[in-house]
């Protein structure tokens, strides 16, 4: 056939399907308008970029390795067990309705809503936080009408283009509103929430249009968007710098667009290659520069507060890519390796109970790692992670290690009277790890007590006077602010091991958490969680959006059936939002 007659042909063919699509669709009309995708005209695809990218490489989308089962074999329950969760399970999604009701009707698209007053607050760019972050906690919860609406809201309301912010959290959007997104979608399939999520993607890939490529951490949404080029400070803290691989990776993965995961990789290659070289070898300090010459610019290591999910994210990575990419076992196992060196220590506790925290280490002059035994809510991640990290990289060793790490966290939340661990405090080590006891060790905890205190008084009355329980020297931050991570790590080794007790350590601290803060409206961070008997607790008017998206969200999985959201097919960002392993 002749080119012409070819392409009469299809002219011919390409006809008559629209004639018979205009037709089908419309019977009644006979003149009908060709439908066109709208031309694309979302802003930040358009702004130019001053330090344009100009090769990608390709997405790791080869056969994923065959890796070992995460989650346990659950045995049938009794039905008074079942019974038992049920009741628990429910009381939990009555709880998140009470404050997902109260955020609907106070503050609807603003991004939180304060559970004492009912103000509508934006501290997170003005884009509706807790609506976002709680999309995959309604559709898990079967929510189904509530969580539609939440939909329409986003598609229809929710727009990217604009903020009433001056500063935006580059990392806090990507894990809260970019993972929120890419989560609701997995789950429900809506393709809206895909096409919102590539917005967000688009929207912070600007925030890396910087001479290296690497992140604004706090980023002039408005001046990147006037076009003023911009770059990165100095040196940031080392979770705004490694805490963007999985949610940039999910979204190349989803759209095909290499060039967030490009973004990433980057980022992987400069944590990858200068990891063995910090004075710590193993760990990144929590203050970090942005080449592999000042990488190391700080001289504080902990899986806490500014590090935290640039540690957990190089687990998550290796579920996420199914193996595929061997740098984020490599960083995994050598960090693992350095913390049991040099973070996690056994505390002194008045049972001798074989439990770990996991600190902080210090090495200011270089002179030698120092151990220093705070415990931090946000360090309570560890557990899961390693619960996790043991599964995927076949190391039952640090399926042990996690259950004592979390084994620490629910002896920090019982220790209080009112049973919650503070944001951050300090307590004391076992001199001796392999032979723990507290009638030989006590004086270690009544030194540094005094030590602390620099007081002549009796230890026995300073003890008294800072309401310390046996163990603990002081509480440097003593507010709790509905945060996840002890829940998280009771929810992962739940899954892991499939010890059912876990889900009594589970109930306690869910009555704890809402004895201390529920509301009229929905639940409050506290000012303090150890205040002098009598004292009432100080609600602080706050519920950040990690307790719907997070919180909650592990508090009801851990009383659902097993099956629900398995670590087998999903792997959950830092926010909770649970992504599909196999896309
Ligand atoms: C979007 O905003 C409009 C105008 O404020 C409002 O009428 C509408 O109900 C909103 N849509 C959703 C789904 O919230
Ligand atoms: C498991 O992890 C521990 C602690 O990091 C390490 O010492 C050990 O060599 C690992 N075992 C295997 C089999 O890789």
């Amino acid at each position: 056939m002749s080119t012409r007659w070819r392409d009469l042909l299809y002219t011919a063919l390409a006809s008559t399907a629209c004639a018979l699509l205009v037709l089908g669709l419309n019977s009644d009309r006979y003149s009908f308008p060709v439908w066109r995708a709208p031309p694309d005209t979302f802003v930040w695809r358009h702004v130019e970029q001053h330090y344009p990218l100009t090769s990608f490489r390709p997405l790791p989308t080869e056969e994923p390795k065959a890796l070992p089962a995460v989650q346990a074999k659950f045995p049938t329950e009794s039905s008074e067990a079942q019974e038992i969760r049920l009741q628990r399970r429910d009381a939990v999604k009555a709880t998140f309705l009470k404050s997902w009701t109260t955020y609907r009707d106070h503050a609807w698209l603003h991004d939180e809503v304060g559970p004492v007053s009912g103000e509508a607050k934006d501290p997170f760019g003005g884009w509706g936080a807790t609506l976002i972050d709680s999309l995959d906690t309604l559709w898990i919860m079967d929510l189904k009408d509530e969580f539609y609406s939440a939909v329409d809201a986003v598609h229809q309301n929710i727009s990217f283009e604009t903020t009433t912010a001056i500063v935006i959290s580059t990392f806090e959007t990507s894990i809260r509103f970019l993972g929120g997104l890419l989560s609701a979608y997995d789950l429900s399939g809506d393709k809206r929430l895909l096409s919102k999520a590539r917005d967000v993607g688009d929207m912070l890939y600007k925030a890396f249009d910087t001479p290296e490529r690497m992140p604004i951490p706090k980023w002039n949404f408005n001046a990147a968007l006037e076009g003023v080029v911009q770059s990165s400070p100095g040196s940031l803290l080392l979770a705004e710098l490694g805490s963007y691989s999985l949610d940039f990776t999910h979204l190349s993965l989803l759209t095909k667009d290499p060039k967030y995961y490009e973004i990433v990789a980057r980022i992987t290659d400069l944590l990858h290659e200068t990891q063995m070289s910090t004075k710590v070898p193993g760990l990144w300090p929590t203050k970090v520069g942005l080449t592999a010459q000042n990488l190391d610019a700080g001289s504080d290591y902990t899986f806490g507060a500014e590090a935290d999910s640039a540690f957990e994210y190089t687990a998550k990575m290796i579920a996420l890519l199914g193996g595929q990419v061997p740098q984020y076992e490599e960083m995994y196992s050598r960090s693992i390796g350095a913390a049991v060196r040099h973070l996690f220590y056994r505390p002194l506790t008045p049972e001798n109970e074989d439990i770990l925290v996991s600190g902080t280490v210090r090495n200011p002059a270089g002179s030698g790692p120092q151990t220093d035994t705070t415990a931090q809510h946000l360090s309570c991640f560890a557990g899961g992670m390693l619960a996790l990290g043991g599964r995927l990289t076949n190391n039952e060793t640090h399926v042990e290690l996690g259950r004592k790490l979390t084994d620490g966290c629910i002896w920090l939340y019982r220790s209080l009277p009112i049973g919650l661990m503070p944001e951050a405090c300090t307590i004391t080590a076992c001199p001796d790890p392999a032979s723990c006891d507290w009638s030989k060790d006590i004086n270690v905890w009544h030194d540094a007590v005094r030590y602390k205190y620099g007081s002549s008084r009796p230890v026995e009355d300073i003890i008294a006077d800072n309401r310390l329980p046996p163990g603990w020297v002081n509480i440097y931050a003593p507010y709790y602010i509905l945060r996840p991570e002890a829940i998280e790590s009771i929810f992962v080794l739940y899954r892991v091991t499939g010890d059912a007790s876990l889900m009594d350590r589970a109930w306690e601290m869910w009555t704890a958490v809402t004895g201390a803060t529920a509301t009229e409206l929905a639940n409050s961070a506290i000012d303090d969680v150890n205040p002098p008997a009598g004292q009432p607790l100080k609600m602080s008017d706050s519920m950040e959006s990690f307790w719907l998206s997070e919180t909650l969200k592990y508090f009801y999985l851990v009383f659902s059936e097993p099956g629900l959201v398995s670590l087998d097919e999903w792997v959950f960002n830092t926010e909770a939002h649970p992504f599909r392993r196999d896309v």
